[in-house]
């Protein structure tokens, strides 16, 4: 008997979460668990258009590994009983320091997609930017967001195409635009090729054994109304509606002459911050800063364009002290945690952005998933900053950072 009362004193089952959705987030502690959860729950070739990246995707590995080749000076015995984590930029309040990047076909991860995104990043505070190739279109991203929207611009070889996407976007009270200069031509995504992966998805046979494979994805994605580009809807150029490559997409549509001459184009129509996404190195971060662009975001598109592309972190310093001040400067490629967020900051961002981080949450636990993200990265900041001595994020300065040693 007296077994029996110990034992009744310290056994405590969980209780049994009846909603799927949050059972499987019980048992996440990180983005890399939402990613494992992703591959599991997505068919193979939607989960490697997410995860995958070009070539040999050193650039890819390279992303993340070089926030880890730095580590903090950690100061102690400083008052961290409350830690801000407001910031501005462009002039505007940003409760924390990051964007959601674009990406396109959001709607493979979880047939809400772009609107699952662009509310969580409402609740969070943060800006929400819509990819040109987003499954949702700028109207239906206004109606379900109150909060800072985006536009990123692919630029068609049809002019008027991307005027009309333009005008649209300022008649729904986009705040800015990122033009993405990275995407001449795509970057060879063997995963993608190895699969022989469309956009949308193909349905032939083996989708349907995959499907059968995933059929929490693949009820999902069948019930909700059939996919397409819902910027560029009714266009001749292809509204996505019938299965294409990518590669074949882009290397027909986009402009390859696109040029800083352009620049002035976009002035004459966008009256907003403009910002310009795939800069990856110190001189064309200068000729931007020159011709008083308002932003750039330091990337390579996630390594899915030019494997062998600088990583991002790893150019932030040399940026900052060329056009710091000057420009408003994002770090795009490869966060995964808070302390990554902290690293870029102290070494002169203004702001991180992510792409997979949130997709993962998406693939794995829709729109509560990529919560999870948001308050992941926020925890994971304030931790690392109340660790690291730091009250503010005006106080993350280099002296907090030093190259590890090998
Ligand atoms: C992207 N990215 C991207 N960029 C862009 O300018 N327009 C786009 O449509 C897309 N589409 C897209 C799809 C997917 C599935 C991914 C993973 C990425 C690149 C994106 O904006 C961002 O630069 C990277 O995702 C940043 O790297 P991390 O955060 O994924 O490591
Ligand atoms: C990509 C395109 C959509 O990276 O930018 O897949």
């Amino acid at each position: 008997m007296r077994i029996i009362s110990t034992l009744r004193s310290v056994l405590r089952f969980k209780k049994f979460e009846r909603d799927p959705v949050l059972r499987r987030l019980q048992s996440v502690a990180n983005v890399s668990d939402l990613r494992t959860i992703s591959k599991r729950r997505l068919p193979g070739g939607v989960f490697d258009y997410i995860d995958g990246a070009a070539e040999d995707e050193l650039t890819l590995q390279r992303n993340s590994a070089a926030f880890q080749d730095v580590e903090f000076k950690p100061r102690v015995f400083r008052d961290v009983s409350s830690i801000s984590l407001k910031s501005t930029l462009f002039g505007k309040e940003l409760d924390f320091p990051l964007v959601m990047a674009p990406t396109g076909f959001g709607r493979i991860a979880n047939s809400q997609g772009e609107l699952a995104v662009a509310r969580a990043a409402d609740r969070a505070g943060i800006p929400y930017t819509l990819s040109t190739l987003g499954t949702r279109s700028i109207e239906e991203i206004a109606a379900v967001s109150q909060g800072r929207k985006w536009f990123q611009v692919y630029v068609w070889r049809d002019r008027e195409l991307v005027r009309e996407m333009l005008e649209r976007a300022i008649a729904a009270d986009f705040e800015a635009i990122q033009i993405t200069v990275d995407t001449a031509i795509t970057g060879r995504r063997e995963r993608d090729v190895k699969h022989g992966f469309t956009l949308p998805p193909k349905i032939g046979l083996g989708t349907i054994v995959d499907g059968a494979l995933h059929p929490g994805w693949t009820w999902d994605f069948i019930t909700a109304e059939p996919i397409s580009f819902a910027n560029v809807n009714g266009q001749i150029v292809g509204d996505g509606s019938d299965p294409i490559t990518l590669a074949d997409y882009i290397n027909s549509q986009f402009d390859p002459s696109l040029s800083w001459n352009d620049l002035e184009w976009f002035r004459s129509i966008w009256k907003g911050p403009i910002i310009i996404k795939g800069i990856q190195t110190v001189e064309d971060a200068k000729i931007a800063a020159d011709m008083g662009i308002e932003g750039i975001a330091l990337s390579n598109h996630g390594g899915r364009q030019l494997d062998g592309a600088p990583a991002p972190f790893e150019l932030l310093e040399s940026v900052v002290q060329s056009v710091g001040g000057d420009i408003e400067i994002l770090c795009d490629g490869g966060v995964r945690r808070g302390s990554d967020i902290a690293k870029a900051l102290a070494l002169g961002a203004n702001a991180c952005m992510i792409g997979r981080a949130y997709l993962y949450g998406l693939g794995a636990g829709g729109e509560r998933g990529v919560d999870f993200v948001l308050d992941h990265l926020r925890e994971g900041l304030k931790r690392t900053m109340m660790l690291c001595g730091v009250a503010s994020l005006s106080e993350l300065r280099p002296e907090l950072l030093r190259m590890r040693s090998k």
